[in-house]
């Protein structure tokens, strides 16, 4: 099975995101399954942004006029059986680098519009991607996810039909504190358990769930020593 992982932070290597995204792949391969994995780190590929033209959809059927590193990750985009979307909060959304790669998904959908039985419409799909899993992984730099994710998250729930399960983790720049090292070791095997369990039983369990919603550190400290650094620079 492939495994795409898109690094959407401007960081690239040095993403906060990253360190919880290859925690998560670890436990994944843990699970004994074979799994081809590919990093894709928008930072290092040319991708445009959607001129809105609709030619994908009306003079060239499924494929993009602009020539550009597109054309190579759609393929990879379409062939994985598991899409690990890793990326940093950035103004309640995702970062622009990948809303640009986002965007430019256009040639998957067909242009007719569904209905569904809500009422509610929808492109279909012009290749049966029903079988792909959805993995959402994001750091923010508030200790609260509430007010923060609820919007990124409506978007995953439309995007993947509810098809995704998801690792957010609120004051993610202490992930790069050396003091905090041993919380951060038992958050990520908390995170290796998550990656691991969505391979042998389709989900994340409660348990561990439980665990990765528990803050690195009590939001009344992470709000004190993260004013405090401000002030120190
Ligand atoms: C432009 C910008 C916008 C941000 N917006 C938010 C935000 O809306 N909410 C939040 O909690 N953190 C926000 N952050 C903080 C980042 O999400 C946080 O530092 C994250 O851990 C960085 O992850 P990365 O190292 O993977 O890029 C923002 C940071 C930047 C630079």
């Amino acid at each position: 099975m492939k495994v795409l992982i898109l690094n959407g932070s401007p960081r690239g290597e040095r993403s906060n995101t990253l360190i919880v995204t290859k925690a998560f792949l670890e436990g994944m391969l843990g699970s004994g399954k074979e799994l081809e994995t590919e990093f894709v780190t928008v930072t290092k590929y040319h991708i445009d942004h959607c001129k809105g033209c609709f030619c994908c959809w009306q003079n060239t059927p499924g494929e993009c006029i602009i020539k550009d590193d597109m054309k190579e990750l759609l393929q990879k985009y379409i062939q994985a059986d598991y899409i690990i979307w890793s990326f940093p909060l950035y103004y309640y959304g995702m970062p622009s680098l990948l809303k640009a790669f986002m965007d430019r998904l256009l040639p998957i959908n067909l242009p007719y519009i569904g209905e569904k039985e809500d009422g509610t419409n929808f492109h279909p799909s012009r290749y049966d991607l029903t079988k792909q899993q959805h993995i959402l992984i994001s750091t923010c730099g508030f200790c609260s996810v509430e007010n923060n994710y609820e919007a990124l998250l409506k978007q995953f729930d439309i995007l993947t039909k509810g098809n995704y399960v998801k690792i957010l983790c609120p004051e993610g720049e202490l992930l790069q504190v050396p003091q905090l090292k041993p919380r951060k070791d038992s958050y990520l095997t908390s995170v290796r358990a998550a990656g691991e369990e969505l391979l042998k039983h389709q989900c994340i369990l409660p348990e561990t769930k439980g665990e990765l919603e528990a803050l690195l550190v009590p939001a009344k400290q992470f709000i004190e020593m993260a004013n405090t650094s401000w002030k120190a620079i």
